[in-house]
């Protein structure tokens, strides 16, 4: 049984799943694993199928052919031999080019013979794993052939993939041209963030427990940071990332999904309405910057060649299929302001980028100082405050900094974490990230995928920084190393308030100001 995800749940109802670029990366990485997980912890229907549809020109028996390679691969624990063979009899594949009128009826012939041979109920789902370019073409194609149409207590959604569209005009049209062939609740906007089970658990922390909500505030919380960091450069997406930048790419849609659940008011329910009820008014509360704003509050990067290591990392502007000259950031930073009394004067920091010097996602929640000083010897240095970090990954847990006393006859103060690990403390996850959200459209919850409204309130946010950098080309780009923490103007984004960025991955390490020697940082945690 796989301990990744619940498999207590019920069984999600029969249906067959269409694969819009199915020959692409993301089925085999996580789509298919993420099927045979559901399988395997018997929460997918017995009668399900799914045909893959793209452009290549493959068999259905091609198909399992690679599929069945492909698993073993990137399966995260291995597939039991006996249920890929019941999995693999539910694949089939249709080739054909996504504006082709002709090749949706061929789908439609598909669909029709798999729901009669699985009977699947003539419940679908279509799965648009594409270039953002195709989500509206194929979406009115789908509807143009009557693949979308529910009638008789049969459903049919779509899950659309992310980029959702690049600004908040091209956002608002794709909302407007969905919305013409589906209704809103067959739309399944997915961002892959809300997979994460420590994203997920963050709701659970914070409502499931009644010593967060009462200190959840601005009169305890001095400032909020997120980070979203990477060490792999751009890879083989140079000429996508060319078109998006770090902003884009990551903001609206993750670093917003881990502000939202962060600074969310109390939902009266885990509908699906009223969660995302609740994350769309924190958007729209979400002070939008003017011009002025995002010279002050907005800062980008883009990295230069450096080292990792032994490791030589290139330019972003000598990777492939990136122009020499190119201006597109690789590093934002943000400071956001939310308006409204749980929040009115906690700062947002958000920051994002490729190629620095560690791999860490994370919300980390500064507390504000103690009122009084107590201990008068103490020194400003070692004055440090609570602070609460939820790590998305890869360590994935939660650990709170409190102050103790050093062992000894003097009165030292040193700082110690608490800590919840995930993996020691629940087992090693074998999910993909993908099996919750396959699962919940399969079941009709659409509590983890975004909504109109959210999205476009997201970009709302972000629409005036785009503006802004358009307008006024970076200058000195590139302006950080690889393998470093991001370009020094971010480090003054904070220092303007008097505050530093987190110092990641070196809680006991004595760059960090906490005044206390790593060892005795060290021994005196006692649950790392
Ligand atoms: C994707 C971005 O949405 O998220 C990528 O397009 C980024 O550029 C990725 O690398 C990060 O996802 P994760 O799950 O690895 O944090």
């Amino acid at each position: 049984m796989n301990e990744g995800f619940d498999e207590h749940g019920q069984q999600a109802s029969p249906c067959t799943m269409v694969i819009f670029g199915a020959s692409g990366d993301l089925t085999k990485r996580k789509l298919i694993p993420a099927l045979c997980n559901l399988a395997n912890g018997r929460l997918l229907s017995p009668q399900f199928a799914v045909i893959g549809f793209s452009s290549d020109s493959l068999t259905t028996e091609a198909f399992r052919e690679q599929l069945s390679k492909d698993i073993g691969e990137f399966a995260p624990e291995p597939v039991d031999a006996k249920l890929w063979d019941w999995f693999l009899e539910r694949i089939y594949y249709v080739p054909g080019d996504f504006q082709d009128s002709a090749a949706y009826e061929r789908l439609g012939a598909q669909i029709a013979a798999v729901e009669k041979a699985h009977t699947t109920q003539g419940n679908r789902f279509f799965y648009l794993a594409v270039s953002p370019k195709f989500f509206a073409p194929v979406a009115k194609q789908l509807g143009r052939a009557g693949l979308t149409q529910e009638a008789d207590g049969k459903w049919a959604r779509v899950i659309v993939e992310k980029p959702f569209g690049r600004d908040l005009d091209s956002a608002k049209e794709l909302n407007r041209e969905l919305k013409q062939i589906l209704d809103e609740q067959q739309i399944y906007r997915i961002d892959h963030y809300l997979g994460k089970e420590t994203v997920q658990n963050l709701m659970v922390f914070r409502f499931a427990n009644s010593i967060a909500e009462p200190l959840w505030n601005r009169n305890f919380i001095d400032s909020v940071q997120i980070t979203a960091a990477e060490t792999v450069g751009v890879e083989h997406r140079g000429g996508f990332y060319e078109t998006a930048g770090a902003l884009r790419d990551m903001v609206p849609n993750h670093l917003f999904q881990l502000l939202s659940l962060t600074a969310m008011e109390p939902p009266i329910s885990f509908d699906a309405d009223a969660v995302r009820d609740k994350q769309a008014e924190i958007l729209h509360a979400v002070q939008v910057p003017n011009p002025e704003d995002v010279i002050t509050s907005a800062v980008r990067g883009q990295y230069s060649a450096g080292v990792a290591g032994e490791e030589r990392l290139p330019a972003y502007r000598n990777e492939p299929k990136v122009s020499p000259a190119s201006n597109t950031e690789t590093y934002a930073a943000l400071k956001l302001q939310i308006d409204n009394w749980r929040w009115s004067g906690v700062p947002f920091y958000l920051r994002t980028g490729k190629r620095l010097s560690r791999r860490a996602t994370e919300i980390a929640i500064q507390f504000r100082r103690s009122p009084f000083v107590l201990f008068r010897k103490t020194k400003i240095a070692d004055l440090q405050t609570n602070r609460l970090v939820i790590h998305i990954q890869p360590d994935e847990g939660i650990s709170l900094r409190f102050g103790a006393k050093v062992p000894g006859p003097v009165m030292r103060l040193g700082l110690v974490n608490m800590e919840f690990d995930y993996a020691r403390d629940f087992g090693r996850s074998h999910s993909t990230g993908y099996e919750r959200l396959l699962y919940d459209c399969m079941i009709g919850d659409a509590t983890l995928f975004q909504r109109a409204d959210m999205v476009e309130a997201g970009w709302r946010v972000i629409q005036p920084v785009l503006d802004v950098w358009s307008s006024l080309p970076a200058g000195g780009f590139p302006n950080y190393a690889a393998g470093t923490w991001g370009p020094a103007e971010a480090g003054e984004l904070l220092a303007r308030d008097g505050r530093v960025w987190r110092a990641i991955g070196e809680e006991h390490a004595s760059s960090e100001p906490s005044g206390v020697p790593s060892t005795v940082a060290r021994a005196t945690a006692g649950v790392h």
